[in-house]
């Protein structure tokens, strides 16, 4: 067997389970050190040729929950011409998986200002898993006023964990606002159209039911590059700054690609 390269290590698929025919979830066990909620680790596996694949994935999970940290599930989208994606959706229980021993990553609770009262995580795709990792970490609702989840998809399939926000809605009461938003369908109690156009147009605020603010809003923005980019000029727009350790800023962003 070839050997496992330096900050890998062995994991186990536990399960794999299908959202649509091209998004699931990969539940893997291994034993991996702390992490926090929103940081994400590597997968790997080995190719035809022999060479390593690997590439970062969110952890959904927060390193809290009932089954222990060494459990983690990784919400995934197939690129059917992408080299690690397809493979990783072949997977079954009981199979090989090799993971990042140290998670990493900034999009967590830690690194946001303490000025800020009112949490918004702006999503397109699989990056709604980092969220769903912080919105569940305990304790987190001595720590914010108001949340706001934004989950822009392209189709209602897509729209996934439902019940976990239904927990989440029920957990956090009236101070927790969930914003589907779906961009090729029309779906009735969704947004239509995109992150950027509906901050500028003013249609997420209303339909959040909460206003952003220059001193109390915090926004995470992740997942597709061309969102993060255009979101983060929307804000910019509306008077926001990008936050830096050194200076701070009511937003910040992690791409996924
Ligand atoms: C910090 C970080 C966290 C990430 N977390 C996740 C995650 O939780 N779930 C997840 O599915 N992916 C995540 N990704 C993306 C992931 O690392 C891979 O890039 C993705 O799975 C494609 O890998 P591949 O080998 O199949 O495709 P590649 O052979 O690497 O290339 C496929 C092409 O698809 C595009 N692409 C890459 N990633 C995506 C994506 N997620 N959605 C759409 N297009 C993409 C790129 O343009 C790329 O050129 C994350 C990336 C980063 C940097
Ligand atoms: N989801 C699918 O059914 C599907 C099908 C085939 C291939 N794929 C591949 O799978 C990968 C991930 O797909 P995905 O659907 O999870 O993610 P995605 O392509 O990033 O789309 C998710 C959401 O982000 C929006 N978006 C895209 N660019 C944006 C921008 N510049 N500003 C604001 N919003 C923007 C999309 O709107 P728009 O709809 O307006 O673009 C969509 O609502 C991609 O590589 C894609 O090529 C996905």
């Amino acid at each position: 067997m070839t050997e496992i390269p330096h900050g890998l290590i062995k994991g186990v698929v536990l399960k794999r389970h299908d959202w649509t025919d091209r998004l699931f979830s990969l539940f893997v066990e291994a034993p991996i050190n702390a992490y926090q909620a929103g940081q994400f680790t590597k997968l790997a596996l080995l190719n035809d040729k022999g060479d390593w694949v690997r590439r970062a994935y969110s952890i959904v999970n927060t390193p809290e929950h009932i089954e222990g940290r060494e459990r983690m599930e990784f919400l995934i989208i197939a690129d059917q011409k992408g080299e690690l994606s397809p493979c990783l959706q072949k997977l079954n229980s009981g199979d090989e998986i090799f993971v990042g021993k140290d998670a990493s990553g900034f999009m967590t609770i830690d690194e946001v200002p303490k000025n800020a009262d009112d949490f918004w995580l702006l999503s397109t795709g699989t990056a709604i898993g980092p969220f769903i990792s912080i919105l569940e970490t305990p304790e987190l609702e001595i720590r914010f006023k108001n949340f706001v989840l934004v989950h822009a998809v392209r189709t209602e399939s897509e729209l996934i964990y439902q019940q976990r926000i239904e927990q989440l809605s029920k957990r956090y009461n009236k101070r927790f606002h969930y914003v589907p938003i779906v961009s090729r369908e029309y779906v009735s109690g969704a947004l239509c159209g995109r992150i950027p156009s509906l901050l500028l147009n003013g249609e997420l605020e209303k339909r959040a039911e909460l206003q952003l603010s220059k001193t109390s809003s915090f926004l995470y923005i992740c997942g597709n590059p061309n969102m993060v980019k255009d979101t983060s000029d929307a804000l910019k727009e509306l008077g926001f700054e990008k936050h830096l350790r050194r200076k701070l800023g009511q937003f910040s962003s992690e791409n996924y690609w």
